[in-house]
């Protein structure tokens, strides 16, 4: 999969794709992430990407011809399965959004900033928006990739063991059970005694058992969602 990223700052989305799961997905060829800088594209002699919003009122808008060159350029190299948004106004992210994501072969996501984009670039160029949660950040780089890592994960290959990303939280409508690492006992704090057992079934039923009383605890709507 190729995931393009239209952004103002480029350095914001260095990081997140070098280290972890994200680096070995592109070392395996699985995943090419391409940060696209949008200031070349930008006007004039200043190369300005930003404007004053028409009608008045506080804060700049991505102006429209900066971002149509940019997009439209990269869409003479190849053919984006969808053109994403990052806004917190759009559909909200979760898993099955994900999971239906990490089927496409291209996406091309574009990051706003200050007070967003001109609305003719949603209109006619964008085909999803999608937002990570009911709060506003300064801009899309941090949700684009909190987008690409959950979609990049699921890629077939990209984890270890490919069955892990099956018994996620969420995956199966529960959030995971508890885990467990060495020592047995610290300060006293025991590991429960069925997960050393051996006895793969009554584990199996155990961490059934603890996901099903997490979610009822902690996120009841899970359950009522089909
Ligand atoms: N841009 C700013 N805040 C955002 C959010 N919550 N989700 C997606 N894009 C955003």
């Amino acid at each position: 999969m190729r995931i393009d990223i239209i952004t103002l700052h480029p350095e914001l989305l260095e990081s997140p794709f070098q280290h972890s799961i994200m680096k070995r997905a592109q070392e395996k060829g699985l995943l090419e992430v391409c940060v696209q800088d949008l200031r070349p594209y930008g006007l004039g002699k200043h190369l300005q990407v930003d404007d004053y919003q028409y009608g008045g009122g506080a804060g700049m808008v991505m102006m429209i011809e900066p971002l149509s060159n940019c997009i439209e350029k990269l869409q003479k190299e190849r053919s984006y399965d969808e053109v994403i948004y990052m806004t917190p106004d759009g559909e909200r992210l979760e898993q099955p959004l994900a999971n239906r994501l990490s089927l496409k072969e291209n996406l091309l996501i574009i990051c706003g900033h200050y007070k967003g984009i001109d609305e003719r670039i949603r209109e006619h160029f964008v085909t999803m928006e999608i937002s990570i949660g009911d709060y506003v950040l300064s801009g899309g780089e941090l949700p684009a990739a909190v987008l690409v890592d959950a979609i990049g994960r699921l890629l077939p290959g990209v984890l270890n063991d490919e069955t892990s990303a099956l018994f996620d939280s969420f995956q199966d409508g529960l959030l995971s059970p508890p885990v467990y690492t060495r020592p047995e006992e610290f300060r006293g704090w025991k590991v429960p005694d069925v997960l050393l057992t051996g006895n793969f079934k009554k584990i199996e039923e155990w961490r059934y058992d603890q996901a099903l009383k997490r979610t009822v605890e902690r996120r009841p709507g899970l359950l009522e969602e089909e």
